[in-house]
């Protein structure tokens, strides 16, 4: 079986992957397509600690093949997008509709696949950069089939995390203002959610003067380039007070109500903070190596209600919200399709990381197998 293998030290396109039988409770899934997200490149530079060899990828969709003998909620024939909550279903946390809190949902690695004869993991409880994989029934969401898999992929990581962070995490409210700072797949996704949420001002900020074309396709109203301009001035410049201002340096007046960060680095986190109105939250998503540490000072926080709160997979619950994106797209609310603006064989897995590097993709699309 064809696939695409973290090995240590690289990546291996190879057709020497086997795949065990499946349990009761879990699904086959013949991939048909899958997102290349910065957290599968995370893996090959080291930045996410995984120990290979891995099959990568996490961001699918396709068809089932087979299920285990007590999969009610799918059959052989459906076309599902998998989601990499590997949750249990019964625990306080899944039970009050927080399966991202699930512990079963973390450092949850089995080994369903073998490389050249020998055991070989998953990733993020899912990988999909190969032809078939096995994951948990509860991950395998049924979709509509007149939603192309191509797109449909794009809902499992980048469209749940960035519309997620806006609507389930932060709860955006009408004529609110945000920055979003990285203008990858997750930042497009930021932007889209907080046009749905209603925000009124929503600035994009990337090293990449390229993305603002993107930004403002997706919502964006503003555009910073930060590789010439100073991000923090800029957005303050934009969203000035609206009423009298306190003076100092440490409190500024005007500001945005939000900030996410999707890039994943200390200094980007503190310019979300920096760049808070009163009362305004950072939320982080950009997932930077281990013990990286942002540094604030407390006051900025605590004399006016400036918070920062971390967001894992949108704060998705994946049975409501992959259901809600496919309403969304199909309602002309959401974009999916110009989300895929490259499309590559599992061969050419490198054009695509190149491109994301280059910054010439919104989300490049491994096509896996034709179904
Ligand atoms: N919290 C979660 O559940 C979750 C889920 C998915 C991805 N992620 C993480 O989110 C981050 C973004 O992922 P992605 O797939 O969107 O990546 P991507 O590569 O598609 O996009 C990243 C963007 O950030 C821009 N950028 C880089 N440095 C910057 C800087 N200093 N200031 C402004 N922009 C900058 C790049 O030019 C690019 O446009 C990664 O760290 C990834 O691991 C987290
Ligand atoms: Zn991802
Ligand atoms: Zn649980």
């Amino acid at each position: 079986m064809r696939g695409i293998v973290y090995t240590g030290d690289g990546v291996e396109v190879t057709d020497d992957l086997g795949l065990r039988e499946v349990g009761p409770k879990e699904v086959r899934v013949a991939v048909a397509a899958a997102g290349v997200c910065h957290s599968d490149l995370s893996v090959i530079n080291g930045t996410i600690p995984w120990k290979p060899p891995a099959v990568l990828g996490h961001e699918g969709a396709g068809v089932v093949e087979a299920v285990g003998s007590e999969v009610r909620s799918v059959k052989p024939g459906d076309h599902v997008v998998i989601a990499t909550l590997a949750s249990c279903g019964v625990c306080r946390a899944c039970s009050t509709g927080h399966p991202t809190w699930c512990r079963a949902s973390l450092g949850n690695v089995s080994h369903p696949f073998t490389y050249k004869g020998e055991a070989a993991s998953n990733f993020a409880a899912a990988s999909v950069f190969v032809e078939s994989t096995i994951v948990a029934e509860v991950q395998a969401i049924r979709i509509p089939k007149d939603v192309p898999l191509t797109s449909a992929c794009l809902i499992g990581c980048g469209v749940l995390t960035g519309v997620g962070a806006v609507l389930n995490r932060a709860k955006v409210r009408p004529g609110e203002t945000a920055v979003v700072f990285g203008v990858g797949g997750v930042g497009l996704n930021v932007i889209q959610g907080l046009a749905i949420a209603g925000a009124t001002r929503i600035i994009g900020v990337d090293t990449l003067a390229s993305k603002e074309g993107l930004a403002r396709q997706f919502g964006a109203t503003d555009f910073i380039d930060a590789s010439s301009t100073d991000a923090v001035a800029g957005v303050r410049e934009l969203l000035p007070p609206n009423r009298e201002s306190a003076a100092g340096a440490l409190n500024p007046m005007g500001g945005a109500t939000w900030a996410f960060d999707c890039v994943g680095h200390p200094a980007v986190l503190r310019n979300a903070l920096d760049v808070l109105d009163w009362g305004g939250n950072a939320v982080a998503l950009g997932i930077p190596a281990r013990g990286t540490e942002v540094s604030v000072d407390i006051n900025s926080l605590a004399y006016v209600d400036r918070g920062l709160l971390g967001c894992r997979y949108g704060s998705s619950r994946p049975h409501h919200d992959v259901g809600l994106m496919v309403d969304l797209y199909k309602a002309g609310r959401l974009k999916l399709d110009e989300l895929v603006t490259m499309t590559r064989p599992m061969d050419a897995f490198r054009d695509i990381v190149e491109a994301m590097h280059a910054g010439q993709v919104a989300r490049g699309v491994l096509e896996i197998s034709t179904i």
